[in-house]
């Protein structure tokens, strides 16, 4: 079983306006509210690909009531460890006047000690663990070093571990030995203390991180993937598309990896799935994930390179 953790999930809304000028009254055209969070991301792209999984995090009060019901009904399954403080909701204003796009977000609830350690005891117990994706940030209240136990946790249960997440926690975590990491180009130069000017300077850098990742995903944005492991360093980059939103392109890389190593395919199959489902992302207005028509056009025009050494 896949199983992908979300640590600070939301409540996303979407409020569609005619024109949001500051200090005046506006009537809201329409409205969206959704389950997000990376993790979560995670979940649905995996799901719109076929891939059987569990979204597991915390959730707390009636807004966590509703991301659960709302991620149901998308059906994916849930099995998040309920915490006394509500759930946070982020609010996302589009402006019909200018297409402008204006983001509200939350802190997220402060979590109690008590509260992770039941996230961890249900972790521990989640069955067939075969992979663990871990996405996103960190609510108020836990430290870094919560990845780090959960990495352990899935090592021990024989999982492969899958982390995307940035700053301290990626730093720390990566101690703990996941499998895969994929940090996008300003988390992997933040990781590295410097900037990563090119692809040669990203495999340098990433070859680096080898004795303790079995694989590095870096992902550029519209350049695609630079897969870098013991064996080979490859760069794999999309097609040219008319991109309407990245949001989501890299939890549906994330997704479209997590699918291909299920499938029991090679690392390269499975790099042309991250980065096909990453573009497919891209396609979509809004918040909108990868679809599975989208993905199964890109995958044959997706480009190999090796990086010379
Ligand atoms: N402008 C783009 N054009 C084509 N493909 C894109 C574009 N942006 C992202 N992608 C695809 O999505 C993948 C992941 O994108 P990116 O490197 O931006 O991830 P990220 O910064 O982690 O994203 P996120 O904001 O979801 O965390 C890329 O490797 C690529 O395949
Ligand atoms: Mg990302």
């Amino acid at each position: 079983m896949i199983y992908t953790v979300t640590l600070n999930p939301a409540l996303d809304r979407t409020l569609h306006v005619e024109s949001l000028v500051p200090g005046q009254s506006t009537r809201i055209r329409s409205e969206a509210r959704y389950a997000g969070g990376k993790g979560i991301d995670v979940s649905r792209a995996l799901r719109e690909m076929g891939s059987d999984n569990v979204a597991l995090g915390l959730v707390g009060g009636f807004d966590g009531k509703e991301l659960e019901g709302r991620l149901l009904l998308s059906g994916v399954a849930c099995r998040f460890t309920h915490i006394a403080n509500e759930t946070r909701t982020n609010i996302i204003i589009q402006d019909a006047s200018n297409g402008a796009e204006t983001a509200l977000l939350a802190r997220g609830p402060e979590v109690q000690p008590a509260e992770l350690m039941d996230f961890l005891d249900a972790l521990e117990r989640s069955p067939d663990m075969d992979f663990l994706v871990v996405s996103g940030s960190l609510p108020p209240g836990l430290t870094p070093e919560v990845y780090s136990r959960m990495m352990a946790i899935g090592n021990e249960r024989g999982a492969k571990v899958v982390l995307d997440t940035a700053g301290a926690a990626l730093r720390q975590s990566i101690r703990a030995r996941p499998a895969v990491i994929k940090p996008n180009r300003s988390e992997l130069a933040e990781l590295a203390g410097r900037p990563l000017p090119d692809v040669k300077a990203i495999s340098e850098y990433t070859r680096g991180l080898l004795d303790l990742v079995s694989i590095v995903l870096a992902s550029l944005g519209p350049d695609g993937i630079v897969m870098v492991t013991k064996s080979e360093v490859v760069h794999a980059r999309p097609p040219k598309v008319p991109v309407k939103s990245t949001v989501g392109a890299g939890d549906c890389a994330v997704a479209g990896f997590v699918h291909g190593m299920a499938l029991g395919e090679s690392n390269l199959d499975a790099l042309r799935r991250a980065v096909a489902a990453g573009t497919a992302a891209t396609l979509n207005a809004g918040t909108g994930l990868c679809r599975c028509a989208d993905i199964d056009e890109l995958l044959p025009q997706v480009t190999f390179e090796e990086v010379g050494r």
